[in-house]
C-alpha cells in the first residue's frame, strides 16, 4: 500500500528524477563485488555522498562542472579513503555508471503511466549524454517526451532554477500540474518547496526527512504512483 496522504489532483506531466529512482547507482559497484570484496557496500554508500556533496559544494560557491567529472572525482576520493588502488577499476566503474541497471518497477510503471496519458520527462543532474547512455541502454527512448539536464542551467539540485527548467521545456506556469518523484528525499521535499506536486519513492527503509516542502504522497514502488494520478 501507498503511505498516501492524498491522491494528487489535476496532474499531466509526471517529471522523475534518474539517479536512485530509476537507476541504480550502485550496480557498477554490485559488479565488482568479485574484485571489492567486504568494501563494496562502503565504496557505493561514500562514493553516492560524495557525488551529491560536490554537487551541493559546487552549487553553493558557484563553480560548476559537469555530473561526469563530479562523479568521476567523488570516486577517487571514495577509492582512495578505503585504500583501494587496483589498476583499470576507476575506468571500468566510470564506464558502467553509463549503462546502471534499471530498477525493475521502472517499465510497467512508466507504459501505465503513458496509458493513462501522462506526459512523462527525466530531470536529472546527469550530463546530456550520461542521461542519453542511460535511456539507450534501458529502451526507454520513446517512454520519455523530454529527458532534461541540469547542465541547461549549469547549477545542481535542489536550486529552483533546475525545476524551473522542467516548467520551462515543457511551455507551462501551472506547477501543481507537475508530478515530480523522487527516490532522494531532498530532491522530493526541494521539488514541494519549488511548487509542483512532489511523491517520495521509498526504495530503502528510511525515515523522513526534516526539511522544507510538504510531500503529496510518499510510496515504495513505483505501481503504486500509477494509481496516484
Ligand atoms: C539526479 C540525482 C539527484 O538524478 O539522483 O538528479
Amino acid at each position: 500500500m501507498a503511505e498516501l496522504f492524498k491522491k494528487l489532483e489535476g496532474i499531466s506531466i509526471c517529471v522523475f528524477d534518474a539517479y536512485g529512482t530509476l537507476f541504480d547507482m550502485a550496480s557498477p559497484v554490485a559488479r565488482q563485488q568479485s574484485i571489492l570484496g567486504e568494501k563494496a557496500a562502503d565504496v557505493a554508500k561514500l562514493w553516492r555522498a560524495k557525488q551529491l556533496e560536490y554537487t551541493w559544494v559546487r552549487s553553493l560557491i558557484g563553480v560548476h562542472a559537469d555530473f561526469w567529472k563530479v562523479t568521476r572525482e567523488a570516486l577517487d576520493f571514495t577509492l582512495e579513503a578505503l585504500a583501494i588502488s587496483e589498476a583499470g577499476l576507476p575506468d571500468e566503474l566510470m564506464t558502467d555508471v553509463l549503462k546502471l541497471d534499471m530498477y525493475s518497477d521502472v517499465l510497467l510503471a512508466l507504459q501505465a503511466l503513458r496509458t493513462k496519458g501522462k506526459r512523462l520527462a527525466i530531470l536529472s543532474n546527469g550530463s546530456p549524454s550520461m542521461l542519453d547512455s542511460l535511456v539507450r541502454h534501458a529502451g526507454l527512448e520513446k517512454i520519455f517526451e523530454q529527458v532534461l539536464s541540469v547542465e541547461d542551467v549549469g547549477i545542481y539540485k535542489p536550486s529552483r532554477r533546475v525545476y524551473r527548467l522542467a516548467m520551462q521545456k515543457f511551455s507551462i506556469h501551472d506547477a501543481p500540474s507537475v508530478c515530480f518523484v523522487s527516490a532522494n528525499g531532498w530532491d522530493a521535499h526541494s521539488a514541494a518547496q519549488f511548487g509542483f506536486q512532489a511523491v517520495r519513492l521509498k526504495r530503502s527503509i528510511v525515515p523522513d526527512d526534516r526539511l522544507p516542502g510538504i510531500l503529496s504522497a510518499v510510496v515504495t514502488s513505483l505501481d503504486q504512483l500509477v494509481d496516484l494520478v
